[in-house]
């Protein structure tokens, strides 16, 4: 008998993820979305603070995200008018004369705002943010252009998204880069953070250049990629990645480059940035997740990513455990 077709689904991971562009989210403005296998509602209140709350109404389960309105600083629910304050607590119920039961409130999600993104902690056991996302100085520098967005919906688990930025081989075969030179992974002070280099030589809007690609990853939610090497030209494209649930992703992207160059090529760059995205796309739609992958020994960056990854999941997962188990590694 031929044994099925492996398929693994890996768990939703812990961290901060980005589920919104700030500036579609005004004052008074309410949302709806869907990450994590979730429901969830998004609103800012008259004073301008954010929140993020489970989506469901915990008296007769109207979505808060369709018809909610903001009320000053609370939401108030389209059924039938409880309001709920950012911590998730009912504060109102209109047609009562008693104070609101105990036990109506809804989960309230740990959120910031960082670079033009709405991030979200995420954490299997509720436990609060042992980190937050860092704001990137390309995005306030005048010297840096007005950043450029792309969104992408991909159906494939974060974890498979991610990994690309440990596969220096994927950017020959992939992306058509000319030849691959050294590439190295340094492990930040703090377990969420790492930064990939590499060298490559590349086809560019202005010639072929030798060029460093330097890749800081934060968690399994956000990735910068600065790219040096055009002369003196500074490229930069950073992806605020997130699970909608355990096979779909969704993918934010900001394009900058600096100012001496936008008139010249800053269009071609970005646009060539979006295309390499999108070349990506035919792997990422049509791939399985190895749980247990055959890796060669120059795999090196795979290994570590995958090792790196195990962090952000409860400690019995399926990759987990797989790879705990002497899998993955190489031979
Ligand atoms: S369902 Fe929300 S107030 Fe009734
Ligand atoms: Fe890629």
């Amino acid at each position: 008998m031929v044994a099925p077709q492996e398929q693994t689904e890996l768990p939703i991971p812990n961290g901060w993820f980005a589920i919104a562009w700030s500036s579609d989210l005004v004052a008074g403005t309410v949302q709806r979305a869907r990450y994590f296998d979730r429901e969830l509602v998004l609103y800012r209140t008259r004073d301008g603070a954010l929140h993020v709350l489970d989506a469901y109404c915990p008296h007769l389960g109207a979505h808060l995200g369709e018809g909610g309105r903001v009320i000053g600083e609370t939401i108030r629910c389209p059924f039938h008018g409880w309001q709920f304050g950012g911590d998730g607590v009912c504060v109102n119920v209109p047609y009562s004369k008693k104070p609101p039961p105990a036990k109506a409130r809804l989960r309230s999600w740990p959120v910031c705002e960082r670079n033009g993104f709405v991030f979200v902690w995420h954490h299997h056991e509720s436990v609060e943010p042992a980190w937050q996302p860092p704001q990137l100085p390309e995005f306030s520098d005048p010297n840096w252009t007005e950043p450029r967005k792309l969104e992408l919906k991909v159906p494939i688990h974060i974890q498979d998204m991610a990994e690309n930025n440990c596969d220096p081989v994927h950017f020959r075969f992939v992306h058509g880069n000319l030849a691959l030179g050294e590439s190295s992974i340094t492990p930040g002070d703090e377990p969420h953070f790492f930064r990939a280099w590499s060298r490559s030589t590349q086809q560019t809007p202005l010639g072929t250049f030798e060029t460093e690609l330097e890749r800081n990853t934060w968690g399994l939610g956000l990735v910068s990629v600065r790219t040096r090497g055009i002369g003196e030209a500074g490229l930069m494209m950073l992806a605020a990645t997130s699970p909608i649930d355990r096979t779909n992703t969704h993918s934010r992207w900001l394009f900058t480059v600096t100012r001496d160059m936008a008139d010249l090529a800053g269009e071609d760059f970005i646009d060539a940035l979006g295309q390499g995205v999108l070349q990506d796309m035919r792997i990422w739609k049509n791939k399985i997740h190895r749980p247990a992958p055959v890796l060669c020994d120059a795999d090196t960056d795979l290994a570590f990513f995958r090792k790196w990854v195990r962090q952000f999941y409860p400690p019995k997962s399926a990759d987990g455990a797989a790879e705990r188990n002497g899998a993955g590694a190489r031979p």
